[in-house]
């Protein structure tokens, strides 16, 4: 299986950002943990993450032909990117929505994702495991 995951904006900060919800974990850590749980179940893994909904679109068009799945946390472009939503739509890949903390509890303005739609799957709240928990969903619908 192979596996896109991109981290949208501002997530480059983890760690440093707003810690009293995203925990003190950094992107690099936070990497090294899912590469390590996709390691343990044989799934072929890129990661990036980009501060740029243009680059985001790039990047799930060159990989159309690669991924079986993409993960993406699109962090704020969750709620108003339907270019990013078009991307995905736009391609054969399956995608599933993540993220650190649990949107639907937060401001009002978090609580729908226009990205879902084009999404199997959103997953929250839990931290780095939303995205384990993601690559689950993934191989248990291959
Ligand atoms: C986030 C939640 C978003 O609302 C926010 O804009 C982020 C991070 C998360 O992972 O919890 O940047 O996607």
């Amino acid at each position: 299986m192979n596996l896109l995951i991109i981290h949208g904006p501002n997530l480059n900060l983890l760690g440093e950002r707003e810690v009293e919800i995203y925990g003190k974990l950094t992107l690099k850590e936070i990497n090294s943990y899912i590469r390590k749980y996709a390691t343990t179940k044989k799934v072929k893994l890129k990661i990036f993450q980009s501060n740029h909904e243009g680059k985001i679109m790039d990047l799930i068009a060159a990989h159309r032909k690669w991924a079986d799945w993409l993960i993406i946390n699109p962090a704020a472009f969750t709620y108003y990117s339907y270019a990013i939503r078009d991307a995905i739509k736009g391609v054969n890949i399956k995608a599933i929505e993540v993220h650190l903390s649990d949107i639907k509890k937060r401001e009002s303005f978090r609580k729908k994702s226009i990205i879902l739609p084009v999404c199997l799957k959103q997953i929250k709240g839990l931290g780095k495991n939303s995205y384990t928990k993601a690559i689950d969903f993934c191989l248990k619908h291959t």
